[in-house]
C-alpha cells in the first residue's frame, strides 16, 4: 500500500462518506476507520464497502489516549481526517460535557498521538481536522463566513469545535505538526442521523407525525450535500496549503420554513399524496435556546485555489436524499427504535 490514511468518524453520516471516498478512490491506501460506535456510529452505513482489502475498521474511543496512541503506533498512518465528534446542537445544550470530552480532549489525544508517531520526520504527513461553520457564531441578514472570519461559537457544542480547531492551530504553531482545516456548512443526505432537521421530517412524514419548527422557522442555513463535502476533503486532504483552512459550502440558503416546506412538496408527490398533506404537519414548538440565527459560507477560497464546486442542485440532492429513505426504510425503522424514541420523547415533549 502507498499511504495508511486513518479516518475517525468513519461511521458516522459524513465520515460514512469520506470512507467510502477514499476506500474506492484509492486502492492503494489502506484505509483505517476508527469509530467507537455510539447512537450515531452505524457500520451498515459501509455495507457496500466494508469486504474491500484496503479497508479496516478499528472500535475505539478517541478519549482514550493510551489506546489512541497504541493504534497510530501499530497503524503508522501517514494521514489523519479528523471527523470524529458529538455533532448535534441540541444534544450539547442537555450534555455540554460529553462535547468537551470527545470533541476537545478526543481531538488534543489524536494531536498527541500524530505528534509523536511523526516526531522524526513530518514528511508527507497530514493532519485534516474537519470542522463547522458554527464555530464562526451568526450572521445578520447579509454577508458571509470566510476563512478571516473572527470565532463567536454560542452553543456549547460550537465552543468545543472552535476549541478543537484552536488546538489543531496551536500544535501546527508550536510543534510544527502538518495540518490543514475545512470548516463546511450544514450537510444532507443518504445516512443522515433522524435526530437532524432534514431526515428527522422526512422520518415524521413517513408517520404522519407533527414536523416540529423551532421559535417562527426563519433560521438560516447553508445546504451541501454530503457526497460533495466528501469530494471537498479529499481535495484539501492532497492539495491544501500546510497550516490553512477552507471553508465550505453550497452557496444555498434556506429559511428552515421555507425548505421543510419545499420537502413536504417533494415528498407528497413521491408518495403520491395530495399536494398540500404533508405541509399540514408543520408544527411551531418551543425554540433551541441560543439559536444562531443565519450561517452562510464564502466558498471562493476553494473554488479558486482547488477547483471545487458542488455538483449537484439542492433540488437534485434534496430529491435523491429523500429517494435514499424511501429506498432504505429498513436503516431508518433500525436507527429510531429504542433509545431514539426516548431522545425524541424527551426533546419534543408535548409537541
Ligand atoms: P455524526 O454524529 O453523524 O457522526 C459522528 C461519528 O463519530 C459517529 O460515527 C460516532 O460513533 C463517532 N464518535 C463520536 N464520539 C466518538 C469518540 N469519542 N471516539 C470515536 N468515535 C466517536 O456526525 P457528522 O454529522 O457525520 O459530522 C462529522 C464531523 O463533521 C463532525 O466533526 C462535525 O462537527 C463535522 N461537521 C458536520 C456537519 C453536518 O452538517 N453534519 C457540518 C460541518 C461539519
Ligand atoms: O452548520 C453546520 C452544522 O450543521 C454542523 O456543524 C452540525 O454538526 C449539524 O448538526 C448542523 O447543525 P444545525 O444545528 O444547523 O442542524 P440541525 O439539523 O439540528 O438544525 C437545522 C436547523 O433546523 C436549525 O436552525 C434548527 C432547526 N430545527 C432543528 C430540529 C432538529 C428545527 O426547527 N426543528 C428541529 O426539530
Amino acid at each position: 500500500m502507498n499511504k495508511t490514511i486513518l479516518i475517525t468518524g468513519g461511521a458516522g453520516f459524513i465520515g460514512s462518506h469520506v470512507v467510502r471516498e477514499f476506500v474506492k478512490k484509492y486502492a492503494d491506501y489502506h484505509i483505517i476507520n476508527l469509530d467507537a460506535l455510539t447512537y450515531a456510529g452505524n457500520l451498515e452505513n459501509l455495507k457496500d464497502i466494508e469486504h474491500l482489502p484496503n479497508y479496516t475498521f478499528v472500535k475505539a474511543d478517541i478519549t482514550d489516549q493510551a489506546l489512541i496512541t497504541s493504534i497510530f503506533k501499530k497503524y503508522q498512518p501517514d494521514g489523519i481526517i479528523h471527523l470524529a465528534a458529538e455533532s448535534h446542537v441540541d444534544r450539547s445544550i442537555s450534555d455540554p460535557t460529553a462535547f468537551v470530552m470527545t470533541n476537545v480532549i478526543g481531538t488534543v489525544n489524536l494531536l498527541n498521538a500524530a505528534r509523536e508517531i511523526w516526531k522524526d520526520d513530518m514528511t508527507g504527513k497530514r493532519f485534516h481536522h474537519v470542522s463547522t461553520d458554527e464555530v464562526f457564531g451568526a450572521l445578520g441578514a447579509s454577508g458571509f463566513f470566510t476563512e478571516d472570519t473572527k470565532y463567536d461559537p454560542h452553543s456549547p457544542y460550537s465552543a468545543s469545535k472552535a476549541s478543537s480547531d484552536h488546538f489543531v492551530r496551536a500544535y501546527h504553531d508550536t510543534y510544527g505538526l502538518p495540518i490543514v482545516l475545512t470548516n463546511c456548512s450544514n450537510n444532507y443526505g443518504p445516512n443522515h442521523f433522524p435526530e437532524k432537521l432534514i431526515p428527522l421530517c422526512i422520518h415524521n412524514i413517513l408517520n404522519n407525525k407533527p414536523l416540529p419548527v423551532y421559535g417562527d422557522g426563519k433560521y438560516t442555513r447553508d445546504w451541501l450535500f454530503v457526497i460533495d463535502h466528501a469530494r471537498a476533503i479529499d481535495l484539501v486532504f492532497h492539495q491544501g496549503k500546510n497550516g490553512d483552512s477552507y471553508n465550505i459550502g453550497g452557496f444555498n440558503e434556506w429559511q428552515n420554513i421555507d425548505l421543510i416546506k419545499e420537502l413536504c412538496a417533494q415528498m407528497d408527490r413521491k408518495l403520491d399524496r395530495p399536494a398540500g398533506t404533508s405541509a399540514k404537519l408543520i408544527t411551531f414548538v418551543k425554540d433551541r435556546p441560543g439559536h444562531d440565527l443565519r450561517y452562510a459560507i464564502d466558498a471562493t477560497k476553494i473554488n479558486k485555489e482547488l477547483g471545487w464546486k458542488p455538483s449537484v442542485t439542492f433540488e437534485e440532492g434534496l430529491s435523491l436524499t429523500i429517494d435514499w429513505f424511501l429506498t432504505n426504510q429498513e436503516w431508518l425503522n433500525n436507527v429510531t427504535s429504542g433509545d431514539y424514541q426516548s431522545y425524541y420523547n424527551n426533546q419534543y415533549k408535548g409537541a
